[in-house]
């Protein structure tokens, strides 16, 4: 488990928003409705719900669409996530990011990066980068 530096209330407000972009998703195929929140070293949340196709392959994970969504923006430097899955009609899981989100994680955070785990905005378990992809090849690899 991690050992965050962040407030109480800012990972209370992080897992909610999570939780609430559920709501956002678009998941015709799976019914597998999953939500994140970004947050920005600086202090701003970036949100992202997962995004699925008739195709199936161009489906975009929530992690990802927050991501993405700060990065075009200009925003590179980020301070933690909280994810929130679970099926439409079911339970909150305590949702584990998929690989292909851990390494978009990888390009951008350090090993110290924290990655709650949401089911509400007090019931989360909080990992790191470091936990959730150990050995991951990064910048640094190419530099
Ligand atoms: N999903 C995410 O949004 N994030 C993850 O890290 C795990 C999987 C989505 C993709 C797809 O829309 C649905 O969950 C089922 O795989």
């Amino acid at each position: 488990m991690g050992q965050n530096t962040l407030s109480g209330e800012t990972v209370r407000s992080l897992c909610e928003t999570a939780v609430a972009m559920r709501q956002k998703s678009y998941v015709p195929y799976s019914h597998f409705r999953v939500g994140a929140a970004l947050l920005t070293e600086d202090g701003r949340i970036y949100t992202g719900c997962n995004i699925e196709n008739a195709a199936f392959t161009p489906t975009n994970c929530a992690e990802r669409t927050a991501f993405f969504k700060a990065i075009s923006e200009g925003c590179y430097k980020f301070a933690a996530i909280a994810i929130s899955g679970g099926p439409e009609d079911g339970e909150l899981q305590y949702c584990p990011p998929c690989g292909v989100c851990r390494q978009v994680m990888a390009e951008f955070c350090t090993g110290d990066f924290p990655v709650f785990l949401a089911k509400s905005g007090t019931d989360y378990e909080e990992h790191t980068l470091n936990e959730v992809l150990p050995m991951r090849f990064t910048p640094a690899n190419l530099a």
